[in-house]
């Protein structure tokens, strides 16, 4: 870029007020065209839609508006094609553009700005952009989790061991722990959802911070771009970021889970667990070790979580000291928030291409869950059953599970006698409780592991769609 020129450029934008040129490094650190010219294409739709405006209240002629109009579609043409020059000295994308607007249409170009400020036309365009970013994740979200609930019925009759303290507890079916995942993912995705509604409101109209003296529409410019409402307060308008914050802690939230998930499948994919085999396409090899073979996406996605949730926290740092209205403070949100809404993004995407192509080892789960003793509530519901006190159920059961350690065996594999010395109530009908199968068929009611409630939770949530 020609330095000289450019300073003279950016000059241009207040020189009435000033004695000197800015200093080089200070225009350097100022400025935000580096990053916010991914904004360019919704700053041209806003300011299209301002212009409109400006044309229907009288401000613009027609005339004024179609030069202006194709100015800037011919830009954002432009800019899509990598054909626009970025001057650094322009500051950020809002200069750049309406810079090069008025070298190319002349004097009209002067006109857009009327009635606008740079920090409503920022608070617009960030909304715009996350609009936009929130439709696409939503999309994949959406993907992911038809994904989910496909494998889920596939593997709603698989036997898997249940874990808490990650140690065996009790059998429940690998659709079952699919369709857990399913019920964060959909939480995420209302919350989505929620946030789009408080992103889409328009700041435009609120100006440098407290309104315009021209007789603008709001409404309309709002319906132009497919806003729900107008902001109320122009203080607020130009100053708050509240809808980003909301948007990366929704953000965190997802990435949370998304970890949560990740972390299973790294565990299940090693040879301890070996429930599960990753498609090769997902994973990687070691360029010393032979034999390895790592899964690589489900870690990534683990890893990613931590710079959202620092995005969240940074976020939150710098609005905290932030007095009404609009502080140049407010540029630094930007790299966080895209940063985020990549991030994001592209972990739904990685996920919803990978979780449907899990490959189950069944016999492998199924081999897990016999052991730890995973039928040991059962036989203790069995004896409740009976008419034991669940206490003394537990404390039965509790010895039988010494004896069968002691033995080296299962529950299922105690010979009868034994059993009965513990309990006089125990009798042959016992080996029907202790299979897994007739484990998990038991837990027959709404949001239980059964395979029949699985298939019900799955219909459930397709109707839900
Ligand atoms: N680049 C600025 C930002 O991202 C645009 C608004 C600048 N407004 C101002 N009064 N300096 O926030």
């Amino acid at each position: 870029m020609d330095q000289k020129k450019g300073e003279n450029e950016a000059q241009g934008m207040w020189d009435g007020r000033f004695t000197e040129a800015t200093d080089a490094f200070v225009q350097e650190f100022t400025a935000s065209v580096g990053f916010d010219r991914a904004l360019a294409a919704f700053d041209i739709a806003g300011s299209i839609a301002h212009a409109t405006m400006l044309e229907k209240v009288g401000v613009l002629t027609s005339q004024e508006l179609d030069a202006i109009k194709g100015g800037l579609v011919s830009i954002g043409r432009d800019i899509e094609r990598g054909q626009f020059e970025w001057s650094v000295a322009l500051e950020d994308v809002h200069m750049n553009v309406e810079h090069v607007l008025t070298q190319r249409i002349g004097d009209v170009g002067k006109k857009l700005h009327t009635g606008r400020s740079r920090n409503d036309q920022v608070a617009t365009d960030v909304r715009l952009y996350l609009r936009d970013a929130v439709d696409r994740i939503v999309s994949q979200l959406t993907r992911l989790g038809n994904g989910i609930l496909d494998l889920a019925e596939r593997e709603a009759g698989t036997i898997m061991p249940g874990f808490t303290h990650l140690q065996v507890a009790q059998p429940v079916t690998f659709g079952h722990h699919l369709m857990a995942w399913y019920a964060m993912l959909e939480r995420d995705r209302e919350r989505l959802a929620s946030c789009r509604r408080r992103i889409n409101v328009l700041p435009l109209g609120a100006a440098a911070l407290a309104g315009t003296s021209y007789p603008i529409d709001r409404e309309y410019v709002a319906e132009l771009l497919g806003f729900e409402g107008i902001a109320e307060n122009s203080l607020d308008a130009v100053s708050d970021r509240d809808f980003a914050i909301e948007f990366c802690a929704c953000a965190s939230l997802a990435m949370m889970h998304f970890s949560r998930w990740a972390e299973e499948m790294i565990l299940w994919t090693g040879a301890q667990f070996d429930f599960i085999n990753l498609p090769d396409r997902f994973c990687t090899g070691s360029s010393i070790m032979p034999q390895k073979k790592n899964p690589d996406v489900p870690e990534l996605v683990r890893g990613k979580s931590g710079r959202v949730f620092g995005h969240l926290v940074s976020l939150l740092t710098l609005m905290k000291g932030q007095p009404l209205a609009y502080n140049k403070d407010n540029q630094e949100d930007k790299e966080p928030l895209f940063d985020v809404a990549r991030t994001f993004h592209d972990s739904a995407m990685a996920f919803a291409d990978m979780i449907p192509a899990i490959e189950p080892k069944r016999e492998n789960m199924r081999a897990a869950a016999m052991q730890g003793f995973a039928t040991a509530t059962d036989l203790a519901d069995y004896l409740v059953r009976k008419g034991l006190p669940f206490r003394d159920a537990h404390e039965v059961v509790g010895k039988l599970v010494a004896a069968a350690i002691d033995q080296g065996c299962g529950l299922e594999a105690l010979p009868l006698e034994t059993m009965q010395a513990r309990s006089p109530l125990i009798d042959v009908d016992v080996f029907d409780v202790l299979t897994l199968e007739g484990s998990v068929a038991s837990r027959n009611h709404t949001g239980g592991t059964a395979p029949a409630q699985v298939r019900a939770a799955i219909e459930r949530a397709r109707r839900r769609q």
